[in-house]
């Protein structure tokens, strides 16, 4: 049996993004298993009575119960730690838990917090809900700097963004938002789920708190739901872990497994969908059919040079504009589009090896107020694809098909990539 100590420190021994991707937090147990081994187990024995109650209060390390804490799951927290470059994680049931914990260990009743426009609908959803406990949101447009700091209060606990935001992609200045959370001693928290840190490191940044949706792109196949809150150690421990521990929003070691093994390939897929995005993109925008294309590495997007100075590619998220005389029509153009393509898949979902496309105003963000939708510019005619590690000609061919779809486009599609 192999000894565990000789299992590299990975995360102390100053590697760089692709070894901590694939080392970070590997922890080999005596049977020297070479891939990360699973801890399917709700509970963990002790020793003793007396090792029992010393577990139990703190006095001993050891795992005790997989709702706080489980070797797999410190696995994931570990690796993705080291790839943010944050002081901790923990790892969450899903991507609105992670944010839901940060609120609940943030805020008390009566507290407020400022939000980015656009953010995604359910992210919009669950701060509406804790409106019942008296805690208030402010919405403000993500690139106006100045907006963000007119909407604090004394009674304001975080501003949160997202960047690029979903579906729209616009780009939020997180070192200028840093700078005004700072001056105010409010925590910045950042949605890292379009970027992963593969693309954007948001505490190099300056941010305090990020959270993931796992589900996205830290999985990468579609398998799993996941979410994860990275920070510094202390905010981990004395604030986060109380509100995890008792919520019980937790992990499963399944999942935590997958993702981790998810985190391996993660700056390779990054890239390769980043390419494809970018090869989408630019054929759309050679489309008479498409009124716009929103993608942060066009040079038509309106925070291109901001894009480029804080992230390491565009990412795989796209949205586009069709062309249409009212809301209605807008609409019935997009569906068509939708219904007429045969590759991409019709689901919400997006982080996945498979490109998706999908029409927000009547599904991720249908459940917000209308004159809120528009505000944060998501109008009828608007398509969102999340593309996918297919042959990129492929998928235009695809999207050609559907914008070709009876009474869609003003003149037929154009095909080739390069158009
Ligand atoms: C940017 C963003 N944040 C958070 C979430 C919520 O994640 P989950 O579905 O894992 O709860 C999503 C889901 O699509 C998302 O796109």
């Amino acid at each position: 049996m192999s000894d565990p100590a000789k299992v590299p420190p990975a995360d102390e021994a100053g590697y760089r993004f692709d070894t901590l991707a694939v080392r970070a937090g590997t922890e080999r147990t005596a049977f020297g298993e070479h891939t990360e081994a699973m801890f399917l187990t709700s509970s963990f024995v002790h020793d003793s009575a007396e090792h029992a109650a010393a577990k139990f209060a703190g006095q001993a390390e050891g795992y005790i119960y997989s709702r706080f804490g489980n070797p797999t799951v410190r696995l994931f927290e570990k690796r993705l730690a080291a790839l943010e470059g944050a002081g901790d994680c923990r790892a969450t049931a899903s991507g609105m838990a992670a944010i839901m914990a940060v609120l609940m260990s943030l805020t008390r009743s009566n507290d407020h917090i400022v939000c980015s426009q656009g953010v995604f609908g359910t992210t919009i959803q669950l701060f509406a809900l804790f409106g019942r406990y008296g805690i208030e949101t402010s919405y403000v447009p993500l690139a106006d700097v100045g907006a963000w700091e007119a909407a604090i209060r004394p009674n304001t606990r975080m501003l949160f963004l997202e960047t690029p935001s979903n579906p729209m992609t616009e780009v939020g200045d997180v070192r200028a938002l840093a700078a005004v959370a700072r001056r105010h001693g409010i925590p910045l928290v950042v949605d890292n789920c379009f970027c992963t840190p593969a693309l954007q490191r948001p505490f190099e940044l300056g941010a305090d708190i990020v959270v993931h949706s796992a589900t996205k792109y830290l999985d990468g196949q579609g398998r799993v739901l996941g979410g994860a809150v990275l920070g510094s150690e202390q905010y981990m421990n004395e604030t986060l872990q109380p509100v995890l521990r008792y919520c019980g929003a937790t992990l499963s070691a399944f999942n935590a497994w997958l993702l981790a093994k998810g985190l391996e390939t993660l700056s390779v897929r990054m890239q390769r969908h980043s390419d494809n995005a970018l090869a989408v993109a630019r054929w759309l925008e050679a489309q008479p059919a498409v009124a716009r294309v929103h993608y942060p590495w066009l040079e038509s997007h309106p925070q291109h040079a901001l894009a480029r100075a804080q992230q390491g590619a565009g990412g795989a998220v796209l949205a586009f504009e069709l062309h249409g005389a009212d809301d209605d029509e807008r609409r019935a153009r997009a569906w068509r589009v939708v219904d007429g393509c045969r590759l991409l898949s019709i689901t919400a979902n997006l982080g996945d090896v498979k490109s998706t496309i999908t029409h927000p105003a009547s599904t991720t963000h249908g459940r917000m107020a209308p004159e809120a939708r528009l505000e944060a510019g998501i109008g009828e005619g608007m398509l969102r694809v999340a593309v996918g590690l297919e042959d990129p000609q492929d998928i235009c061919d695809d999207l050609a098909r559907g914008l070709a779809a009876r009474g869609t486009a003003p003149e037929a599609a154009r095909a080739g990539v390069g158009g």
